[in-house]
């Protein structure tokens, strides 16, 4: 299969993970005789010092011409700090997000047995967690009408839904409880919002559609409590584009690492496929940044290309290199490996027998095969 992939690094760890992932990428066409031609584009932070633009015209060019984009990470504290900045390294995501019309934004939150107890959560709780959040990507607080008054003396945010902005995205959040262990659950602040009244009535009406799926209704302060509580009790999650960021971030520490997360948005142009985490500038340049999250990312692009047996090779090679402690310092303190050595050993794995392979050696710094 041929496709096109725009690889767009953006700020702090993001150039070190999607070096990783892309690596794993280079093994996985080689295997199966894939060709992936990629194309590097610029975005976020380094964007801006660059062009003056976070998401330069010939970056957005790219993407809308390529199959699927790979996505590192954007931010600097730089901006974080200054409340003035008139150019934001974030305005480059959301501006992508918007142009490529991506509504959806898909994130699977898995426990994996053997990191349960890096868990901040007692084992109870966490055992057996897995559910997906289909946060809404395009719309929102986030898009709305933003200003400040004359006298800069206040400042507004609008929050505005639309039917069809719900509908698309529940529709899709249904498909994939069916598929799944056929549970909704909808966060939202119905008591209080208008918005979000809306989005409790659309849904309403499509579930109508999928009988076989049982609907529960969340306030997101009560959401935001059981997800701690009793993690294990969802199986998809659907929200707004505000509360999907909070609650993502929530589920993330779940599994013990936000380094472990990743993500897709789909929608109406090209797909984008990232980690959850930000840029981590603290890390940037140290190679010691978990590039799991952003591995994980590119086999839901694999799957996303209908390439499954090529997603499930290296979700199962995860799994194993989890399991054989073979990970970074975020996962554990005192044996760890790099960034980079990740990326290799993964590499390994995927490429030929796994008793082929010598873990202890990768502790001391060396390759893993004998
Ligand atoms: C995320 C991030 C972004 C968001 C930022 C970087 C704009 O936090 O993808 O969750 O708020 O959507
Ligand atoms: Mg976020």
């Amino acid at each position: 299969m041929k496709k096109r992939i725009a690889v767009l690094p953006g700020d702090g760890i993001g150039p070190e993970v999607t070096k990783q992932a892309k690596k794993v990428l280079g093994v996985i066409a080689d295997r199966f005789g894939h060709d992936f031609e990629y194309k590097k584009g610029l975005v976020g932070a380094i964007a801006i010092e660059e062009t003056g633009d976070p998401l330069p015209k010939e970056t957005l060019e790219t993407c809308l011409e390529a199959d699927a984009i790979l996505f590192g990470a954007i931010g600097d504290p730089k901006y974080d700090n200054n409340p003035n900045a008139k150019v934001r390294p974030e305005q480059g995501l959301l501006r992508l997000r918007k142009e490529l019309g991506l509504y959806a934004n898909i994130r699977p939150v898995k426990t994996y047995d053997s990191l349960v107890d890096r868990s901040p959560l007692k084992r109870i709780h966490v055992e057996g967690t897995d559910l997906v959040i289909y946060r809404e990507l395009a719309g929102g607080i986030y898009f709305g009408d933003k200003g400040r008054s004359e006298d800069g003396e206040s400042a507004y945010d609008h929050c505005t839904y639309s039917v069809k902005e719900i509908e698309q995205i529940a529709k899709l959040a249904f498909e994939a409880a069916q598929s799944r262990r056929k549970k909704l659950t909808l966060i939202d602040k119905a008591n209080v919002l208008e918005t979000s009244r809306l989005w409790r009535q659309t849904v309403q009406v499509i579930a109508q559609n999928y009988p076989d799926v049982e609907v529960e209704y969340l306030f997101v302060d009560n959401a935001a409590m059981q997800i701690i509580l009793r993690p294990n009790q969802f199986d998809v999650i659907l929200t707004e584009n505000m509360f999907g960021d909070i609650i993502s971030d929530e589920s993330s520490v779940i599994t013990g690492s936000i380094g472990l997360l990743p993500s897709a948005s789909i929608g109406e142009k090209t797909s984008l496929f990232e980690p959850i985490h930000g840029s981590y500038p603290q890390a940037a340049g140290k190679d010691i940044a978990n590039p799991i999250a952003t591995i994980l990312s590119v086999a839901m692009m694999l799957e996303h290309f209908g390439l499954y047996e090529e997603a499930e090779l290296i979700n199962t090679n995860i799994d194993f290199m989890i399991r054989k402690g073979l990970v970074t310092q975020d996962l554990h303190s005192r044996n760890f490996i790099s960034c980079s050595k990740v990326g290799d050993a993964l590499s390994l794995l995927l490429d030929q027998n796994i008793s082929d392979v010598r873990f202890e050696n990768m502790f001391e710094g060396k390759l893993p095969v004998i």
